[in-house]
């Protein structure tokens, strides 16, 4: 059993609210997976191989929920095994975001046939009616939930004889090392003020409108102090990127604040000073999925306490297995359970 300190940890990182709101603004871009940098269009690889081994031992007309589903990956590989196959589930998809796959996923888009979604609906009070289904599987959002409750529900809309199976993240993944970089970058962005120092500069700039009034900013001490000030922030965030792994976070910042500055050198007030507040909010938003994804993953105790969360709920719970990629890359964990 956990001892009260790991037990508060847990369930109590991960009852605090999840970013909702940014998670349904970057479903809204129609992004199939959410590691958009690591996976093309949908999930591939040994992931992908885990989700269609399932799926090829599931009886025709299952009923399979995923939660936490994003714009429905997993049930869209189900929907391809079905289909292949021959047959068909009945396929479900719910994430507490909201999501709306068939306006937004352009990619494999005939694989969203025949899946239900259910929008802003949460994996702790599930509105399904018992014994529902006959499989429930999560990738990368079980753990993002308060998952003790989730755990209860995943029993309740479960019937006798019906399994979970749950991706889970692991501290020491790949995905995890290169959002803990992330976050570090997102450190930087903010120690430097790299927006303000944007929006000084670009407020000179749009002060002078002409050629004119541009050549005297050379003479003009404030403008030139805000210069450098966006110059030095500019340099540090290019030390930082020739320097890291990942950097596409820096980039897109980075690129966001230079269209900016050109854009106010001669171009309209409102567009330069809109293109500062977009990437504002992009790097934010993204920088809130990433500490989302780590407070999510917790630290090593994590897996056993969902684990042992799954038993108290009444489950049958397998080890949790290691899941890693063709060059031996920790992906995560994954989770098998089942009901009696
Ligand atoms: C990392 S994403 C994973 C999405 C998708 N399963 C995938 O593999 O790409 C986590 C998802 O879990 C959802 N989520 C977080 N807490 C939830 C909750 N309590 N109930 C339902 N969905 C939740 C988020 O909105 C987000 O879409």
């Amino acid at each position: 059993m956990n001892t009260p300190s790991q037990e508060g940890e847990g369930t109590e990182a991960a009852a605090s609210p999840s970013n909702t709101d940014s998670w349904s603004h970057y479903w809204d871009s129609g992004a199939l997976t959410s590691l958009a940098d690591a996976f093309q269009a949908n999930y591939q690889g040994a992931v992908r191989q885990h989700w269609e081994a399932l799926f090829a031992s599931l009886r025709d007309g299952t009923a399979l929920l995923d939660i936490g589903t994003g714009n429905g990956a997993v049930p869209m590989i189900a929907n391809g095994v079905a289909r292949q196959r021959g047959i068909r589930f009945d396929l479900h998809g719910m994430d507490r975001a909201r999501i709306d796959p068939a306006r937004t996923v352009t990619a494999e888009r005939e694989l969203l046939d025949g899946i239900c979604f259910h929008s802003d609906a949460a994996a702790e009070q599930m509105p399904f009616p018992d014994a529902r289904f006959s499989a429930v599987t999560a990738q990368y959002a079980l753990e993002y939930s308060d998952f003790a409750r989730t755990l209860v529900e995943v029993y309740r809309v479960l019937a006798a004889g019906g399994l979970g199976s749950f991706v889970i993240h692991h501290p020491d993944s790949t995905v995890l090392k290169v959002a803990r970089e992330e976050l570090r970058h997102g450190a930087l962005i903010a120690e430097i003020a790299l927006f303000d120092r944007a929006e000084d500069l670009v407020g000179v700039l749009l002060g002078a409108p002409d050629t004119q009034a541009r050549k005297a900013l050379t003479g003009d001490a404030d403008a030139q102090a805000a210069r450098h000030a966006f110059n030095a922030a500019a340099e540090r965030m290019g030390a930082r990127i020739r320097g890291s792994r990942h950097p596409e976070l820096l980039q897109i910042a980075l690129d966001y604040v230079v269209r900016a500055c050109k854009l106010a050198n001669g171009g309209p007030a409102s567009a330069a000073l809109s293109l500062l507040e977009q990437g504002r909010r992009e790097v934010s938003a993204s920088l809130a999925r990433l500490s989302d994804l780590v407070r999510a993953t917790g630290d090593g105790s994590r897996i056993s306490d969902i684990a042992e969360r799954a038993r108290d709920a009444g489950l049958i719970v397998q080890a949790p297995r290691k899941l890693y990629d063709e060059q031996r890359r920790l992906l995560g964990y994954a989770l098998r359970v089942d009901k009696e």
